[in-house]
């Protein structure tokens, strides 16, 4: 399976900070953005991730972070000149993602937990028709949101319903089988002139072959796209790794305990991080 991350948009809610910078590349904590949604896929062994990005900051992805090798994966980065919505920037990748399975992430999508990953890691290893994954929230207005039947199966999808019939927000992670590429092409603009994930899974609902996981409720999402949520997301990993001692989004750790680079090349890594906890993390779990 391949990934894909989606980091095209042109980042409006987050503006000033972004008039010239994607937001995925602002800092969470620690790390720029695009680092949790990297680990998420390494987590799960996905080694060959495209990142879509908008073409003005080409550039600025290839130094931040090059192709891969110093995690042991290979990473392509993509331009979209475009800026059409999720399914825009998915469709930059056909070359690519013909006849393949994937997991698409929304680059500004946080998420964290071990049974979460668990729940990822079977769509991952099982990959038949679409899995996307949700997260009740009390305002799912800006959301995808899934209606149910009384058996609890997914009737309904509809991107930012002005009434939501439920508060069962579809956040931005989903795994697809090898006719995704096929059935994207399909998808036409919608209303605000987006090409929208919402309907790709609203192809793979109609063909009987969606299946909602629910993020479980001790674990954690949320789009970090605005200021607060940015620092709400900060404020989280912050507190998560004061009090578990353990690093989150750390794809270096991931690495190296995955076996995808050596203790060498972990060092090599490490002497860039020195100065900072990041870099203590490392030096003390591995390095020492
Ligand atoms: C996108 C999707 C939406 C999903 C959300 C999750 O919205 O279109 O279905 O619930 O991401 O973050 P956007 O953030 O592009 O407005």
């Amino acid at each position: 399976m391949i990934g894909v991350i989606a980091c095209a948009g042109k980042s409006t809610r987050l503006m000033p900070c972004t008039n010239f910078l994607s937001k995925q590349l602002l800092p969470l904590y620690d790390k720029p953005l695009i680092y949790y949604p990297i680990s998420m896929l390494m987590k799960v062994g996905i080694r060959d991730i495209y990142i879509v990005v908008n073409g003005e900051n080409f550039d600025l992805y290839q130094k931040q972070l090059g192709n891969g090798e110093e995690w042991g994966i290979n990473l392509t980065i993509v331009k979209d000149t475009e800026i059409k919505g999720t399914i825009g920037a998915f469709n930059k990748c056909l070359e690519y993602t013909k006849n393949q399975k994937v997991c698409f992430v929304l680059g500004d999508n946080f998420f964290y937990g071990k049974e979460f990953e668990k729940e990822l890691e079977y769509a991952v290893n099982n990959p038949n028709g679409a899995y996307v994954f949700g997260y009740p929230v009390k305002d799912p207005r800006a959301f995808g949101v899934a209606s149910f039947d009384k058996q609890g199966n997914v009737t309904k999808l509809v991107e930012k319903p002005e009434k939501p019939e439920s508060n069962m927000c579809v956040t931005g992670i989903y795994v697809y089988d090898e006719k995704c590429s096929e059935l994207a092409q399909k998808v036409g603009l919608s209303k605000r002139g987006e090409y929208e994930v919402t309907d790709l899974n609203k192809m793979y609902l109609s063909r009987g072959e969606l299946k909602l996981c629910k993020v479980p409720k001790k674990n954690f999402w949320l789009d970090a796209g605005t200021s607060e949520t940015l620092l709400k997301a900060s404020n989280f990993v912050f507190k998560t790794i004061k009090k578990t001692k353990k690093q989150i989004g750390c794809i270096d750790e991931i690495a190296y305990q995955k076996g995808y680079i050596t203790k060498e090349q972990l060092q090599k890594n490490y002497e860039k991080l020195k100065k900072t906890l990041y870099g203590q993390y490392l030096y003390d779990n591995y390095l020492k």
